[in-house]
């Protein structure tokens, strides 16, 4: 059973069917102000933060068929009073004659048809604006003159999303609403908590006159709230009560009398939800938007947005479902979780529980380098300001006001208060970004550490590349017995903290290609001597990890405080992982015997159809010495799950060792677009990458959750684009050196480089993985397979054919 489908010519998903198995949801705006609509309507908006600064009440606990925070009623006269319903199906839930749900990007669009009656509802905030537009169009595609009224609603939440959870005496207190009423017959409708009375209101508006109103939940469901939301008991009148709310549950309800609309007549009205620090603040942009060429020309911009950057790498391979996802919504997942890191979704509420984490967005930074290399740099810039100065970095932080803690570390202080590989993944960003960009001016830019003094100032400042060399001293003076790097609270894997002293493997491969990448470029910059310190650095942890590390046929994972082994096959449980085993390949650590053979291992004990394993076998049962990972059953999320995150390292792994079969199939096993025939299964959003899927020791094997924000979406991106495709950006011009499947007769890429586009043909006329034969570029054959960064603005052909 399928609940929609691709169109990629519009770059959209379309649901047809609202029954999905999860709500499913699409990104509007940014940070500044935007949030998620779900399919049915419901959008949880925030301006800023949605913990300290939350608009709409969007309970996502809530059963699916519930009322979420927006909808749209529909009325349609008719003799015997009015019949009602909303084209986004809930919260009436009546059958509809057409539903579509077009997932685009940076917009949704419900389309409806109900008693012959078409309604298209699309939503999105304009670029660089503060605010949610609902253009509504309504259309009679019946035989009879219909009489229809529209009645936008909205629920608020108080702007401290939690005390909206927790207080529910002071919190109704405080709520408010006004409306003020124009001289055209709008209605603007506000609200506020008192104490923002004069700072900052929401409002609700629209395009057309209004005749009735409502703000008080109460007297719009009616019967002291035994009217249900599916018939609020207020609709059956003909007019609202117009009350302004003086406490209690706020919401917005605007009644629009569209009159008769005759066969073929259309009608339209467009909503507007925004925050202002007051109506009269907000009424020039608010009447700009009541104008739909000012609407249409914002959603322009909007299309013009995701062209540009969607159009700055583009691919033909002969696989319609990677190129799909490669072309359209792979970096658009990309440049969601650079905006909403792990903050705001169905499945991290935006209660302020977590922060941007360092770790997280680093990777984030990565996933967004050839397509918007500037917004890279600017979080670069924030991430670093929460690095201490010994080196290690704070693991989270509040965008709003920068403050940061160090996550669930800071809950066990019996623990160390720091994560191993926070500041390293930022060695490794700063370099792919000056590969991208040949921006080296950035390693000299002076950036606060977030040590401060007394009266909050900061200790000390340090330039960029300083700023790495902290984060690789750190590591390098904090080693355990085995000379390996200590865990720290955790490393990559959240959910294992082993008591101090624990030494973690993952974090010596990280470190080690740290290490490369930062040698690599002081040899770039002319610091030779120091390079080869670092160099020094890595043969030293190299022999460690080669000496104590090896398991007879793969890598074991962690060293106990006592130096005894996890991820060996002496354990029960957590025989094997898989990050023991890429890391050591994509560090340089793993000759190539090893590293073939430890891949040999993951593939036979971790992969399975639906992806690999973080792990096997499952822990069955809670210990708290070994923390997170023991309170999921197994097979689920890190114990044990398909925690999707780790499989494109395992697909950069098998590039390494030239295994273009293996490299692909760990890349089409987990593609979601594939999964959109098995969604019932699946579950999950069809096209993004979900966090994690049960893996085959849990019960529900296959099944997806927590969509859209992962650091899969980076990972991915890169593992296909730099490593399969293999065309990647070196500091002199950009590497091509594809690791292919042999059946592959070639494929073709389009990026820009440094200024310059490059059309990239590949051809693989004696079917291999790896080899290039030829390299011409602009017709001349070049030696090699670095192409120049020319750093024009021309347009410039690379025929590359392997053999
Ligand atoms: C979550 C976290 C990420 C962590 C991973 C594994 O995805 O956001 O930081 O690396 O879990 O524990």
């Amino acid at each position: 059973m399928r609940f929609g489908y691709f169109n990629d010519e519009e770059k959209e998903y379309v649901i047809t069917n609202p029954r999905t198995p999860v709500k499913w949801i699409n990104y509007l705006g940014t940070l500044a102000f935007g949030g998620f609509v779900d399919h049915t309507g419901g959008a949880l908006l925030c301006q800023g933060d949605p913990a300290t600064n939350r608009i709409t009440r969007y309970l996502a606990l809530q059963p699916a068929s519930d009322f979420r925070a927006t909808t749209l009623y529909l009325r349609v006269h008719s003799k015997r009073g009015f019949s009602l319903t909303s084209p986004f199906f809930v919260p009436t839930l009546q059958p509809l004659e057409l539903f579509e749900c077009h997932i685009g990007l940076g917009y949704t669009q419900i389309i409806s048809v109900y008693a012959g009656i078409r309604t298209a509802a699309r939503f999105f905030v304009p670029p660089e604006d503060t605010r949610l537009l609902v253009d509504i169009q309504i259309e009679n595609r019946g035989k009879k003159t219909v009489e229809v009224d529209a009645i936008p609603v909205i629920e608020y939440s108080h702007f401290d999303a939690l005390k909206q959870l927790t207080n529910a005496d002071w919190v109704p207190q405080t709520m408010q609403s006004r409306a003020v009423i124009e001289q055209d017959g709008c209605i603007v409708l506000s609200q506020y908590a008192f104490m923002m009375r004069d700072t900052r209101v929401n409002y609700l508006t629209s395009s057309l006159p209004v005749s009735s109103f409502e703000t008080d939940r109460r007297k719009f469901l009616g019967e002291n709230e035994y009217g249900t939301w599916a018939s609020p008991s207020s609709l059956r009148q003909s007019e609202l009560r117009n009350s302004e709310a003086q406490r209690g549950d706020n919401i917005g309800a605007l009644m629009h009398h569209l009159g008769k609309i005759r066969p073929g007549e259309q009608r339209s009205v467009v909503i507007q939800i925004g925050q202002a620090r007051s109506v009269e603040e907000a009424l020039p942009g608010i009447r700009r938007f009541r104008d739909r060429a000012q609407v249409e020309e914002a959603f322009a911009k909007l299309g013009d947005f995701w062209k540009n950057y969607l159009d700055r790498l583009l691919v033909r391979t002969p696989d319609p479902h990677a190129d799909r996802m490669l072309n359209i919504h792979n970096p658009r997942q990309c440049f969601t979780t650079l905006t909403w890191s792990r903050y705001l979704s169905l499945y991290q509420l935006g209660y302020g529980a977590r922060g941007i984490g360092f770790r997280d967005s680093s990777q984030d930074a990565m996933g967004v380098l050839a397509n918007a290399p500037h917004e890279a740099r600017k979080l670069i810039l924030r991430l670093l300001s929460v690095q201490m100065r010994a080196g290690h970095a704070m693991h989270q932080f509040n965008p709003a006001t920068m403050e940061a803690t160090m996550g669930d570390a800071s809950e066990r202080k019996d623990r160390p208060q720091y994560y191993s590989d926070d500041a390293l993944w930022m060695v490794l960003t700063v370099c792919e970004y000056l590969k991208e960009t040949g921006d080296f001016e950035l390693l000299s830019r002076e950036v606060p550490f977030y040590d401060k003094g007394g009266s909050g100032e900061p200790l000390e400042s340090a330039s960029i590349l300083e700023h790495l060399r902290r984060a690789l001293s750190f590591t390098n003076g904090n080693v355990g017995s085995h000379g390996l790097p200590l865990l720290g609270f955790a490393d990559w894997n959240d959910t294992v903290n082993l008591p101090a002293g624990a030494e973690s493997i993952f974090t010596a491969c990280l470190y080690g290609k740290a290490l490369q990448d930062m040698s690599a470029l002081l040899r770039r910059t002319g610091e030779a001597a120091e390079a080869d310190e670092y160099r020094a650095c890595y043969d030293e942890m190299k022999t460690r990890l080669n000496e104590y590390a090896w398991d007879g046929a793969w890598f074991v994972r962690y060293f106990d405080a006592d130096g005894s082994a996890l991820g060996s096959r002496y354990n029960a449980q957590g025989q094997i992982y898989i990050n023991a085993q890429t890391w050591p390949v994509i560090a340089g650590f793993a000759e190539p015997e090893r590293a073939l053979a430890a891949l040999a291992s993951l593939h036979e004990r971790l992969n399975t159809r639906y992806g690999i394993k973080k792990s096997a076998p499952g822990f069955n049962g809670f210990d708290p010495a070994k923390g997170g990972v023991t309170t999921y059953p197994p097979g689920a999320k890190e114990n044990c799950g398909i925690f999707l995150h780790t499989n494109p390292w395992a697909m950069i792994a098998q590039t390494i060792v030239g295994n273009g079969e293996l490299a692909w199939q760990y890349y089409c096993q987990i593609n979601p677009s594939l999964s959109n025939d098995e969604i019932e299964r699946f579950e999950c959003e069809p096209w993004v990458y979900p966090q994690n899927i049960l893996g085959d020791e849990h019960p529900q094997f296959g099944l997806a959750r927590n969509s859209w924000l992962s650091g899969t979406a980076s990972w991915v991106y890169q593992a296909a684009t730099k490593h399969i495709l293999g065309i990647r950006p070196e500091y002199d011009g950009l590497r091509v050196d594809p690791c292919i499947p042999a059946r592959w007769e070639g494929f073709q890429m389009k990026r820009m480089f440094r200024g310059a586009r490059y059309t990239v043909n590949v051809t693989n006329p004696s079917h291999v993985c790896r080899g290039v034969k030829t390299v011409t570029v602009d017709s001349q054959e070049i030696r090699g397979t670095v192409v120049p960064a020319f750093s024009d603005t021309a347009d410039h052909v690379i025929n590359l054919v392997l053999g």
